[in-house]
């Protein structure tokens, strides 16, 4: 699977792959001051469409805001536009897209008041996040070492770049000891999220999951998921989850744009239900699978179809 694609964009303009670069002194790179999203298009038998491109526009939005670097020279509508056209000049069938707002070179203070904040989306097409097997067979994880910080110690809400580097820490501990991946107990003890997931579980048919102020950051899939549940009829709670209760579900899964709709098969090694995908976990997968690939029908409008850019043919 190869990270690339030919055509970036970066502050308006479009760059070849190579060139798509910053300075060293760039602020971002020392301080982790920058604001992402990730987001999923899927090929549909029409063409490709975008998975819910509005509301991570607006959640990038928002991670601005709280990062205090709303970009002045380009809207969110713009940025959306660009995404679009990304897709068509890269002529992806699915993909995944990275919009990225950065604050760039020109002083190493950590106050980046006045600096450039850039603007700038990659795209490449990326297949199962945790491997081939992910999706059809579970992973195995760990309850991670790390811990996801306190609201009044982090920004939970916002896709803050230097806030990933502990989220990156808990996926390297869970490589380096034969795990897919790490789950966060919070600063209170209770069941987080995964380092780049929303984590369900499934108790006597009840879909339970932490609410957000269990620090989680609020995931898209998951409130997608939480949807297509109740539209077939599931219960769906938002609760507190501790380790143990944790260990003792029927069925856990998590949830992400990268990870989709991931089964958890075991968690410290410790089988969960039979140790495969539970029936619930897998009639979701499918339900989410079917709507995203327009195999369903895109009841909540959640699809924005790529359209023809005549610009673009380059
Ligand atoms: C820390 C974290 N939690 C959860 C998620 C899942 O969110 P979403 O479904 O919006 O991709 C992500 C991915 O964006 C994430 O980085």
């Amino acid at each position: 699977m190869k990270e690339t694609a030919e055509w970036c964009w970066m502050d308006g303009s479009w760059v070849r792959w190579p060139e798509a670069s910053v300075h060293i002194s760039t602020h971002a790179l020392h301080y982790g001051s920058s604001v992402f999203e990730g987001i999923r298009a899927y090929e549909q038998p029409e063409g490709t469409a975008v998975f819910r491109l509005g509301c991570h526009m607006k959640r990038l939005m928002n991670s601005c805001r709280l990062a205090r670097m709303v970009p002045e020279s380009v809207s969110a509508e713009e940025i959306e536009q660009a995404c679009l056209e990304l897709i068509e000049r890269n002529r992806h069938g699915s993909c995944y897209l990275r919009p990225l707002i950065h604050r760039g070179a020109g002083g190493l203070g950590l106050d980046p008041t006045g600096l450039p904040i850039q603007v700038s989306i990659l795209s490449f097409e990326w297949g199962a996040y945790l491997g081939a097997d992910a999706l059809d067979q579970g992973v195995d994880v760990m309850i991670s070492s790390w811990r996801r910080a306190a609201p009044d110690a982090m920004v939970a809400m916002a896709k803050i770049g230097g806030q990933y580097v502990v989220n990156s820490l808990v996926s390297v501990e869970a490589k380096q000891n034969g795990y897919h991946e790490g789950i966060l107990l919070n600063h209170a003890g209770y069941v987080s999220e995964g380092a780049g997931e929303n984590v369900f579980a499934v108790y006597d048919g009840v879909l339970v999951t932490p609410p957000v102020s269990a620090s989680i950051l609020s995931g898209i899939t998951r409130h997608t998921v939480m949807t297509l549940a109740r539209d077939l009829g599931i219960t769906v709670r938002e609760e507190r989850l501790t380790r143990d209760r944790l260990c003792i579900a029927d069925e856990l899964f998590m949830t992400g744009t990268a990870a989709e709709v991931t089964p958890i098969r075991s968690v410290d090694r410790s089988p969960i239900g039979m140790g495969n995908v539970g029936p619930l976990t897998r009639r979701l997968q499918v339900e989410f699978f079917d709507l995203v690939h327009g195999r369903l029908a895109d009841r909540h409008n959640w699809l924005r179809p790529v359209p023809q850019f005549e610009a673009s043919v380059v």
